[in-house]
């Protein structure tokens, strides 16, 4: 190979003659596991345990299952990672992508514009809390958040005077907001984040559901302060983390008083996954920022969007040379593919009234959760509608209990995702009473296979 890369074993040697695209066709349908750990790099993944295993190839999909390359069918437990709305080829978004694609993939949103787009802001708008008129795309929740922050700053620099010197956040410990350089200064999960902290900006932490901590915060950095980010209700990546109930209201209270904006990170509980459209609705709080992203196109297409309200853009108004401009964008900023898919997500959401046919299945989820919780081998049961987290409390993290968890339920049929020794249950929130059912039986069977296999390993990890 001309590349300098490992020669694949899937290649059978090459040699053939034939042009690079037939032998990588071949190789492709010979072993795609091995031209995986050959040639690909996973996300948050330590690439020298993932090459130990076998990668599960997924090829297709249909509802609330995922569907692999030797036609084994897995319930997907956490939405494909939290995206997943109504199921897996979804007619009614498919044909829609379909006939976007008949129309154009994609053009520019710089210079340019395209009334899907236009069509799925305004609609947007509609959905959110009251107050936010204007809708920023890009691609991903991180991006999302980052220009949250980015407006948040702006914003104070162009009210000028003392509120220029508003150029900090505060967050709250054990936060996520993404991956990208400004979503982590904001972000308070050591295990992802702290190795990057000498190229962070400086931030303030207060403690998780507790608003005299905030107040308290806010108060020692009053007037440097220009928002406050947070995940309303619950804080996914930590664990599931909940707040107590009247804390974001007491939030919204606490930046008005202090002169600070709100930025809401609705990125994981938006579009359903706490029971409500948005999870801010619960306290009757409106951010002056809403980032947006996952559920967005029904877990289909990168999309995300970035929502202010009418008093943050206007700050951003001026004649070119006075440089108010929010001067970010991307290449693929509010992409027409995707934007078709958003759009009939939001159709499918009226059309077949997902929010209210999901009440009694997060009443159902409750009830064969209270089960769960009761195990000896479980702590704690957190969450909100269909956002779960179930901890399996202190265990060495040397013996990867979590991910034994995965494996055990992958051979019973699901596909679930640990944070830690935290299992993760989101599935979409068009899945059935019955795979639900299933899909807490296959977690509870697997904890208890999980755990019982410790036994072998704890004398081991001792010897050790
Ligand atoms: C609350 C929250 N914000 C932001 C993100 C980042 O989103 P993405 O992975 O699409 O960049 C996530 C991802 O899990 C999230 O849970």
């Amino acid at each position: 190979m001309s590349h300098g890369t490992p020669q694949s074993a899937a290649f059978g040697g090459g040699g053939s003659g034939r042009g690079s695209t037939y032998s990588r066709l071949v190789a492709m349908s010979v072993d795609p596991a091995q031209l995986d750990r050959d040639h690909l790099w996973h996300p948050f993944t330590q690439q020298l345990g993932w090459v130990e295993e076998e990668p599960l190839m997924i090829e297709r999909a249909e509802g609330s299952q995922l569907i692999d390359d030797a036609g084994r069918r897995y319930l997907d437990g956490v939405s494909s990672l939290w995206c997943n709305v109504h199921g897996h080829r979804h007619p009614g978004i498919d044909a829609a992508v379909r006939e976007q694609l008949g129309r154009v993939a994609h053009s520019t949103m710089l210079g340019l514009s395209h009334a899907g787009g236009a069509e799925l802001a305004a609609r947007l708008v509609e959905l959110a809390p009251p107050g936010l008129s204007r809708v920023f795309y890009s691609e991903s929740g991180s991006t999302a958040t980052e220009i949250a922050l980015k407006m948040a700053f702006q914003y104070q620099q162009q009210r000028g005077g003392q509120h220029a010197r508003r150029t900090s956040f505060v967050h709250l410990r054990d936060a996520y907001h993404g991956d990208t350089l400004g979503s982590v200064s904001v972000g308070g999960i050591d295990t992802f984040h702290a190795a990057y902290r000498p190229l962070l900006f400086d931030t303030h932490a207060a403690e998780p559901g507790d608003a005299a901590d905030l107040e308290r915060v806010l108060a020692a950095h009053e007037e440097e302060v220009a928002a406050v980010i947070l995940e309303p209700q619950v804080q996914g990546a930590a664990g599931m983390l909940t707040h107590p109930r009247g804390y974001l209201r007491a939030v919204r209270e606490l930046c008005d008083s202090f002169g600070v904006l709100l930025i809401c990170d609705e990125v994981a509980t938006g579009f359903g996954r706490t029971g409500t459209m948005f999870a801010c609705e619960q306290e009757d709080v409106a951010p002056d920022l809403l980032c947006l992203g996952k559920g967005l196109t029904g877990g289909y297409l990168p999309l995300a969007a970035t929502l202010a309200t009418e008093r943050v853009y206007e700050r951003f108004l001026g004649a070119p040379e006075e440089r108010r401009t929010f001067f970010h964008g991307h290449t693929y900023t509010g992409n027409p593919l995707a934007c078709a898919a958003a759009r009939a997500s939001l159709d499918a959401f009226e059309r077949e009234r997902t929010i209210e046919r999901l009440q009694p299945k997060i009443q159902l989820l409750s009830e064969l959760l209270a089960g769960v919780e009761a195990m000896p081998e479980v702590a704690e049961v957190r969450g909100r509608g269909m956002m779960v987290g179930i901890d399996l409390g202190e265990h060495d993290p040397a013996l990867r209990l979590g991910h034994r968890v995965t494996l055990e339920a992958r051979q019973r049929g699901a596909i679930i995702r640990p944070l830690g020794d935290v299992v993760v249950l989101m599935p979409p929130l068009a899945i059935s009473e019955a795979e639900l059912r299933r899909l807490v039986a296959i977690t509870a069977d697997s904890i208890r296979a999980a755990v019982a296999s410790l036994e072998d390993s704890v004398p081991l990890a001792q010897a050790a």
